[in-house]
């Protein structure tokens, strides 16, 4: 696949507003300011296909980016951050929430964690939920260029052990958008 042809097609609140569900999507998920969008502009070699921030929030919509007629990509917004006006938290959740339950095409997540503050609460129960939906999951240790090669592999090994808990196609891998690293693991999950 060549995920450089990665084409924007369109950014919705509500599945109803996406195009068809046909074909196979893998969503990007993970707590706000995970490195979703930043992986997703990464892994497609296009600095500004998905519009990152410093400032947690930054996705609001669903945002779909097709790769052939039969494959996309989606960023989704994240979850898990408190700062952010109630009402407008609750638009975004509630998008969140019906498109992974009712998107017939969503065929496999990647779920995005800081490595420095992995397996949150959120993050378990958005795994857990997609065991039981027999979806496979990638989980990416995003931002590994934060810590050193040995603290780095220590929290790789510890969450690589704690994901056989969910007793489902859970993979683990280490992820950096600045520097690469993971890549080439993720490229072979999707293609998978
Ligand atoms: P929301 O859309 O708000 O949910 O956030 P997101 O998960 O899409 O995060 P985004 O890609 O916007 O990145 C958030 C911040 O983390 C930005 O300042 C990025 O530059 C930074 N960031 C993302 N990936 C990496 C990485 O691999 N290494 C480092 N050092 N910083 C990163
Ligand atoms: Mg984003």
């Amino acid at each position: 696949i060549e995920y450089k042809n990665a084409k924007f097609t369109i950014s919705a609140p509500n599945i109803a507003s996406l195009a068809t569900d046909e074909g196979f999507e893998v969503a990007f998920a993970g707590r706000s300011n995970a490195g979703k969008s930043s992986a997703l502009n990464t892994l497609t070699e296009q600095k500004s296909l998905a519009r990152t921030s410093k400032t947690p929030g930054r996705t609001q919509l669903i945002n779909i980016f097709e790769l052939d007629e039969q494959r996309r990509l989606v960023d989704l917004p994240g979850y898990g951050y408190a700062k952010v006006p109630l009402a407008v938290k609750q638009k975004w959740q509630k998008s969140l929430g019906e498109y992974l339950q009712k998107r017939e095409s969503l065929a496999g997540l990647v779920v995005l964690m800081d490595i420095r503050h992995p397996l949150k609460e959120l993050d378990q129960d958005l795994i857990f939920w997609a065991v039981d939906s027999e979806l496979p999951v990638l989980i990416l240790l995003t931002k590994a260029d934060k810590l050193k090669q040995s603290a780095r592999n220590k929290v790789l090994q510890e969450v690589r052990q704690a994901s056989i808990n969910f007793e489902g196609d859970v993979e683990v891998e280490l992820f950096s958008s600045l520097k690469g690293t993971g890549l080439p693991a993720l490229k072979r999950k999707l293609n998978g």
